[in-house]
């Protein structure tokens, strides 16, 4: 295992950033062409459930926590076979998220990198997050997304400097099919400890409710929506907020069906959800605070991901959620960057009969909206 970075601070702050080809690059005048519908047929259907191909090499496999989060040691990504990637895919919806450690997959340049993402789906291209640098208004990086915090680039900060850094959230949940399977490559992290990601079950967020909470949330639908995270891009950043495409929403059932384990997972985060479809402003909000509120106590359904130079993590967004930490020395850099696999349309786990009301109140959102 590569040790972790003990450099001092001071030093690190001064040093040159270790992948300039990824160093983000702000361009508000570009547009992108969202992915749009596909058929998802999800690799993890095709894995031989005792994973075979995936482990043949590993050589330490632990739990980081009993309901999410499993690290496998020996493990190349980069290596793996089409059958390999396939069991990584049924893994990852087993236990939420896999780290995989001193990995080569930083160094394997851009196409590498999307060719075995795209293993799992057409990839996601967001709205406001900066692009790689070294290919600025080529197709070849439009997928990629750059998370940057130094002291050169403060954007990140800024961002969070008027709310708390803790946001357990699914990453793009308004795609009217969201992302799955996510990659998280660490290039460079901060010195020390900092920086973790905390990623959380919520297979067992929902497990957790009592069975007749639960009975009442399998039916519900909710909006999510990019509006808020685009009006920040716009106050943070004014003349230079990048908006590649217009806000958009989808509405998607509070409680999902994974397609390949068929367990059921809570699907509402505070970032992107803002309201239960049918229900009063203040039945809504009531509801929505006590489920993020339940999501942010939930220590006992989520691990803490530390990093190491050649980490990279794979979560599954249709059953878990994460949030950063920000808890490092403000002007150390921490340098990832994430590609973000699109999937199936999320599957209700319970499709309530009813009038038809809860229909025409789902058009009068869309209507209000457009
Ligand atoms: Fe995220």
């Amino acid at each position: 295992m590569i040790a972790k970075d003990v450099t001092a601070p001071t030093e690190a702050k001064e040093r040159q950033p270790l992948y300039p080809d990824y160093l983000p690059h702000y361009d508000p005048l570009e547009k992108i062409v969202p992915v749009g519908r596909f058929e998802h047929e999800d690799p993890g259907h095709r894995a031989d459930p005792n994973k075979p191909n995936l482990l043949k090499n590993a050589t330490k496999v632990f739990e980081l926590s009993p309901h999410c989060g499993t690290e496998i040691q020996g493990v190349q990504i980069s290596e793996l076979t089409t059958e390999g990637l396939d069991e990584m895919a049924l893994m990852c919806a087993e236990r939420g998220c896999l780290v995989f450690r001193d990995q080569d997959f930083g160094n394997i340049g851009f196409a590498k990198q999307k060719e075995i993402a795209r293993h799992f789906g057409p990839l996601h291209k967001h709205g406001w997050m900066p692009h790689p640098k070294a290919a600025v208004h080529s197709s070849e990086t439009e997928e990629f997304v750059i998370v940057y915090d130094s002291k050169e680039d403060l954007r990140i900060r800024k961002g969070w400097a008027r709310k708390s850094p803790i946001q357990f959230h699914v990453d793009q949940s308004p795609e009217v099919q969201p992302p799955g399977m996510t990659f998280f490559c660490m290039l460079e992290s901060p010195p020390g400890a900092g920086g973790d990601t905390l990623i959380s079950s919520m297979t067992r967020a929902f497990e957790r409710l009592s069975p007749s909470f639960r009975k009442r949330l399998e039916g519900l639908q909710a909006l999510h929506t990019t509006a808020g995270p685009v009006s920040r891009e716009l106050r943070d950043n004014g003349n230079g907020a990048v908006l590649r495409r217009p806000i958009n929403s989808a509405i998607h059932p509070v409680v999902t069906v994974h397609p390949v384990t068929g367990k059921k997972a809570l699907f509402v985060n505070s970032s992107y959800t803002e309201r239960i479809i049918g229900w009063d402003d203040e039945e809504s909000e009531y509801l929505l605070r006590f489920l993020f509120d339940h999501v942010n106590r939930g220590q006992d359904f989520c691990c803490r991901v530390r990093y190491e130079p050649g980490t990279v993590v794979v979560w599954d967004q249709r059953i878990t959620q994460h949030s950063q930490t920000l808890d490092y020395q403000p002007g150390n850099r921490r340098h990832a960057f994430r590609l973000t696999p699109l999937a199936n349309v999320p599957i209700p786990s319970k499709i309530e009969e009813d009038d038809g009301q809860c229909a025409q109140e789902e058009e009068r959102v869309i209507l209000n909206l457009c």
